[in-house]
This record gives structure tokens, C-alpha cells and sequence, in this order.
């Protein structure tokens, strides 16, 4: 798998990060751990977790999925060959939602703790906090990074504005600036005026700004959960607009032309974005992350990506 360094960093990822969410609860340790093995196999070297995964999962409150990471890094002994991002900022039981600096600075702990490391390569905000001034949560990020308990830090759930206005702040008052967005994005567009709060997809606005600023993208949810593969999923509701029948055309058509499945043309889409694109994924087997590993070496031809581009337009 081939890597780029990611935005203003020097950390230098995979093209595919993988999301890691149900590992260690939803998905057994067993298969947590191969399906890893066999991304690293590959090339992949980016992972992505949070404090919470998966606190929604019956039996479950959170850090399981920091934890199961943490156990197999340390049987690997491949900690240095990683670049490990998780986040805080989303509630789990005893922890409130925010990103005060109090919050920031305890949760960090735990984090480092859960994954048995010294320092987390990328540090999300989670979600946006606009009850908490932007320099607090600044100023707590820039003593994790002084302290050396964080490398870089990201935003994940904000608005492009929001977004620029952290950018400015951090940049006024010298503190470390976000180096990418993590946002809901498909290649199916939400409806206009849907939500899907507390998450937030990917709005033409932010993308324009990531286009024009080159401002690293790291899409979550990248699959809809299956659903572009597999009849028994559907696609959340949000995502049936005027445009999605056009754009499922396309995907199928342009599947069919390469060979490749519905969930490599969304992945191979993405990585032949004009901006740096990282996407998220997560898989349950090996078949799954086998499916979408192979979409990295896929080639739209520059015709396929702008009819994709243009569906439903
Ligand atoms: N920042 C945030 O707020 C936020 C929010 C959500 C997620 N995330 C991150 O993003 C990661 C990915 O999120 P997600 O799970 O929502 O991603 P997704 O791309 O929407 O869905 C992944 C799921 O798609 C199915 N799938 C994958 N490959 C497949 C294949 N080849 N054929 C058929 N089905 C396939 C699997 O479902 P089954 O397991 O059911 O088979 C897999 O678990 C998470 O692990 C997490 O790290 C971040």
C-alpha cells in the first residue's frame, strides 16, 4: 500500500487508515486481530480508534477497542511501525461530551494508558465544542504536544467555519494546528437539509476548503455500513436524494467497466480526489478488508472519475 505524509506533518500513512471501532467488542478479539495482521501485511500502517469505541455495544463502556490495539501491539512488538490516532471529546459513561482542557488533559492519560504507549501520533477532537472558548481546548492540546504525550493533533464533526476559526486562533496564539478533518463522507450525497447529528458529513463548503487549502480529508463511513455491497443493508435514510439513483448508475457502470465491486470504486473515487484523502475504513473478515485493500491499486481512467464526479450533478 503506498503512504503519503499527511498535511503540514511528517507523518507518513498508508493510503487507507483503518477504523477500528468494534474491535475488542462487537468483533472478537480473534478476528480483531487477524483482521489487523492482514492490514499491516499489506502495507497499512495507520489506525484509527477513540476513547469510546464502543461504549454503545451491549456489555460495553468504552476503551475496549484502545485496549484490544494496546494487547496487539504489544504481543506484535510493532508499536514503531504504526501511526496510532484515537480522539476524545464524545461522552462515554463517567466522561461528559466536550473538550475542555481538564477533560482533554485526563482523557489523554487514559488513552495512553488503555494502548499501553507513550504518545498517540494524532490527536482528534471528536466533536466540536462550542461551549468551550477555542483557546482552551488549544492551549490543552499544545501542553500534550510540549509534553510529548501527542505528536499532531486533528478535528473531527466540525463545520468548515469552525474549522478556519481553530486554525486562526491556534495560529494567533502559536499553539498546534489540526492537520486534517475526519468527517462523514460517501460517495452517495445526503439529502439537502438531512443531519446526522452529532455527526457531520463532509459539506460542500468543507470540501471546497480542503480542495482549495489541500487540507488532508479523512472520510468516515466510507461504505454506508455495506450497504453499496449488500441487499440485507440498506442506506441510511438521509441518503436518498434526487441525485443517489444517478449516482449508484454510475458507481454499478463504472464497477462493471474495471471489474471491481461497488465498494472499491467508492474507495478508489476518493483516493483520486485533487486533495489528499484518507479514508477510514473498517471490515468484519478478511474477505472485507482483502475487498477494500485491492481498491487502492484500482486507476479511474481521468473520463471514469469525472463522470462519477458529474452524477446526479
Ligand atoms: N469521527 C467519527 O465521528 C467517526 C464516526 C464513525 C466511524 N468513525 C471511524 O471510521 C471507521 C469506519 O466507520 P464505519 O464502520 O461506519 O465504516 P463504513 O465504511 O460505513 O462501514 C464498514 C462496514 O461495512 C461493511 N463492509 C466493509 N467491507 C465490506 C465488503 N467488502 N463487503 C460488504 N460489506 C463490507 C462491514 O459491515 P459488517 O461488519 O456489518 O459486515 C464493515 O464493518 C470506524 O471504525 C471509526 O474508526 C469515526
Amino acid at each position: 500500500m503506498k503512504r503519503i505524509t499527511l498535511g503540514q506533518s511528517d507523518l507518513s500513512v498508508s493510503r487507507l487508515c483503518l477504523g477500528t471501532m468494534h474491535f475488542g467488542s462487537r468483533d472478537d478479539a480473534a478476528s480483531s486481530q487477524t483482521i489487523l495482521d492482514r492490514f499491516v501485511e499489506a502495507g497499512g500502517n495507520f489506525l484509527d480508534t477513540a476513547n469510546i469505541y464502543a461504549r454503545w455495544i451491549d456489555g460495553c463502556s468504552g476503551g475496549e477497542s484502545e485496549e484490544l490495539i494496546g494487547r496487539w501491539m504489544q504481543e506484535r512488538g510493532n508499536r514503531d511501525d504504526l501511526v496510532i490516532a484515537t480522539k476524545v471529546g464524545f461522552e462515554y459513561p463517567g466522561v461528559e461530551r466536550g473538550l475542555t482542557a481538564e477533560l482533554i488533559v485526563e482523557e489523554c492519560d487514559k488513552s495512553l494508558k488503555r494502548l499501553g504507549i507513550d504518545r498517540i501520533d494524532l490527536y482528534y477532537a471528536h466533536k466540536d465544542d462550542r461551549n468551550t472558548p477555542v483557546d482552551e481546548t488549544l492551549e490543552a492540546f499544545d501542553r500534550l504536544v510540549d509534553t510529548g504525550k501527542v505528536r499532531y493533533i486533528g478535528a473531527s464533526n466540525f463545520t468548515a467555519w469552525r474549522l478556519q476559526k481553530s486554525l486562526d486562533i491556534g495560529e494567533r496564539d502559536r499553539r498546534p494546528a489540526y492537520i486534517g478533518i475526519q468527517q462523514r463522507y460517501s460517495y452517495l450525497r445526503p439529502r439537502a437539509g438531512t443531519s446526522f447529528e452529532p455527526q457531520l458529513a463532509a459539506s460542500e463548503e468543507l470540501l471546497d476548503f480542503c480542495a482549495g487549502e489541500s487540507f488532508p480529508l479523512l472520510p468516515y463511513s466510507p461504505l454506508l455500513g455495506g450497504a453499496y455491497a449488500r441487499e440485507d443493508k440498506s442506506f441510511p435514510a438521509q441518503y436518498e436524494g434526487p441525485d443517489s439513483d444517478a449516482r449508484l448508475k454510475a458507481l454499478r457502470e463504472v464497477a462493471g467497466e474495471l471489474g471491481a465491486t461497488a465498494n472499491q470504486i467508492v474507495i478508489a473515487w476518493m483516493l483520486h480526489h485533487t486533495f489528499p484523502v484518507v479514508p477510514v475504513v473498517a471490515a468484519s473478515s478478511v474477505q472485507q478488508i482483502d475487498e477494500i485493500i485491492a481498491a487502492e491499486q484500482l486507476s479511474l481512467t481521468d473520463e471514469q472519475k469525472r463522470r462519477l464526479d458529474a452524477a446526479g450533478v
